[in-house]
């Protein structure tokens, strides 16, 4: 065992263990390892030399050798394995992760103006007992003006300028036609009347009908559209609110009762009506319904156009061929209507001066609602 001693071989594992904890790394670490087990290391040469050695003394040797191997890997095992966990605590530091941060929730959205609007009116009217629903915007010719009483050319269909989809399908330029499905819902299910396609008016199979369609009252928001140049105060698509109630004994003063609730329920419970004669051809007699300017107390504003009123819609009592058209018989029963405008009092109540802003979905204008 030319330049090894046993002495020697049993100081490499302490001799080792000091090396390794001087290593400030992994890498330095590894240095040590290959120093000692490496293929030209101490431990790896004192391994070779004892194979050299006489017979009598490589047991001896031998084992010197073996526990100096054992040793320096726990030492260099020892040693990484502290390595290894300071740098994982440093790792931990580095990445930490604070879970007690908020996360990102999803951004709730929140109602549009007119909906806002819409969903306020129709509580009022689902507190007086009435049904809310709805009707297609893209609907029959057939009901947004035969039925309601139009007559084939009539000029009256010159103010709603439409968007046809077809020669008998267009864009509703109102939601009156839901008038019409309203009542025809009414009828039992096996009712001639109720098998009907919409767009067929009911007057031939109505002497067939044998049930006894319940009250209709109902509300009826929803979008419209006419063919109208796009300006500060006008859009081509808008809402309307309608509101419909037929039952036996239905006057004016039903009308005047129900609207008076409404508005004084809405606009606040000093605001009075003024009715003027206007004409529909679904309606006989027909108003127009204005309230009074709550912005000046009547004594005449840019909101009122210095007349102390506000226009708000149109209305009056059913015409016998509308009650007609929706399966019903003018004889037994009667109704009123009425219909107005959603973006004028959505632009009262927020003071949106550009009808346009509630259809352009900038954010800015939306978040403030
Ligand atoms: N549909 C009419 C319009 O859009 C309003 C109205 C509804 C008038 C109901 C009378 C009865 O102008």
């Amino acid at each position: 065992m030319s330049d090894w001693s046993v002495e020697q071989i049993e100081k490499l594992p302490s001799e080792a263990q000091s090396a390794a904890a001087e290593a400030a790394g992994l890498a330095d670490l590894e240095r040590v390892r290959v120093g000692y087990l490496g293929r030209d290391g101490k431990v790896t040469q004192a391994l070779k030399a004892v194979g050299k050695l006489p017979p009598v003394l490589r047991p001896a040797a031998g084992r010197a050798a073996n526990e100096a191997r054992q040793g320096v890997e726990a030492a260099i095992t020892a040693r990484r394995e502290r390595l290894e966990a300071e740098a994982a605590a440093q790792r931990a530091v580095a990445d930490h992760l604070d879970v007690t941060l908020p996360g990102y929730g999803p951004e709730p959205g929140h109602r549009h103006p007119i909906m806002l609007v819409l969903e306020e009116i129709c509580d009022i009217f689902v507190g007086m007992g009435y049904e809310v629903i709805t009707g297609p915007e893209v609907e029959w010719s057939a009901l947004n003006w035969t039925a309601l009483n139009y007559p084939p050319d009539h000029p009256a269909m010159d103010e709603q300028a439409s968007f046809y989809v077809t020669d008998d399908v267009m864009l509703r330029t109102h939601t009156s036609p839901v008038q019409i499905r309203a009542m025809r819902a009414r009828h039992d299910e096996h009712c001639p009347v109720r098998q009907l396609a919409w767009q067929t008016p009911p007057m031939e199979v109505l002497p067939r009908c044998r049930c006894s369609p319940a009250p209709v009252r109902v509300v009826v928001p929803g979008r419209t559209y006419r063919r109208e140049s796009v300006t500060l105060t006008h859009h081509d698509i808008f809402h309307q609110l309608e509101c419909l109630l037929v039952d036996e004994g239905i006057s004016f003063a039903d009308l005047h009762g129900t609207m008076a609730t409404f508005v004084r329920e809405y606009f606040g419970p000093n605001t009075r009506i003024r009715f003027r004669p206007d004409f529909f051809p679904f309606t006989e007699p027909s108003a127009d319904f204005s309230i009074n300017c709550e912005m000046c107390g009547g004594r005449g504003c840019r909101f009122c156009k210095d007349t102390g009123w506000v226009e708000i819609g149109g209305s009056g009592l059913v015409h016998p061929n509308v009650l007609i058209a929706g399966g019903y018989d003018p004889a037994k029963v009667s109704g009123f209507a009425f219909g107005f405008g959603i973006e004028r009092l959505a632009q009262r109540r927020f003071n949106i001066e550009d009808i346009r802003t509630l259809y352009e979905n900038d954010m800015r204008f939306l978040r403030q609602f």
